[in-house]
């Protein structure tokens, strides 16, 4: 399986950015963290930070054609980007919310998240583990999803390869 970790505004700031609160590890370190513990799991990650709207949009749009499920920390687009929420709930792959900070208990425009009613879950407030965790999550949902869906793609292909040879012979 392949999961695509995908980071919004900011986050390439860390290890400098306000560490007190986001700690003082760098993305690049946090996402190796995250690549190591999905390989253990037999997963492949693909980890992907973005400032801007439009190419995190895209990112949203084009992920069901390489991945099973998304990691997604939208960072302060959390807050108001119904752009980002309507491109999550536009594909039909989970995605988990996640958020190294509690945002639940941070100032209070931080308290809602627009889009975690279209995520299969959030975890927050665990630093790299909120990420982790969101591994588990997806692992969880997708694993049944991914055996069966390989078992129906090999029918398909033993049902068409009869009807070649029912055209054929
Ligand atoms: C964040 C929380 C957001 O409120 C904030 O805007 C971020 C980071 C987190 O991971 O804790 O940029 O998503």
């Amino acid at each position: 399986m392949k999961f695509l970790i995908l980071n919004g505004p900011n986050l390439n700031m860390l290890g400098t950015r306000e560490p007190d609160i986001y700690g003082s590890e760098t993305l690049g370190e946090l996402m190796d963290t995250v690549k190591a513990y999905a390989k253990e799991r037999q997963v492949t990650t693909k980890a992907f930070q973005s400032n801007s709207e439009e190419k995190l949009i895209e990112q949203i749009h084009l992920a069901p054609l390489k991945y099973q499920g998304i990691v997604y920390n939208p960072a302060a687009h959390t807050h108001y980007s119904y752009a980002l929420r309507d491109a999550v709930a536009s594909i039909d792959i989970p995605v988990v919310e996640v958020h190294l900070s509690d945002i639940a208990s941070r100032e209070d425009f931080r308290r809602e998240s627009v889009i975690a009613p279209v995520c299969a879950a959030q975890f927050c407030g665990g630093g790299v583990a909120s990420y982790l965790r969101g591994i588990d999550e997806l692992i969880k949902i997708c694993a049944p999803i991914y055996a069966y869906g390989v078992e129906i793609a090999d029918e398909d292909l033993l049902s068409r390869g009869d009807e070649y040879e029912r055209q054929h012979n």
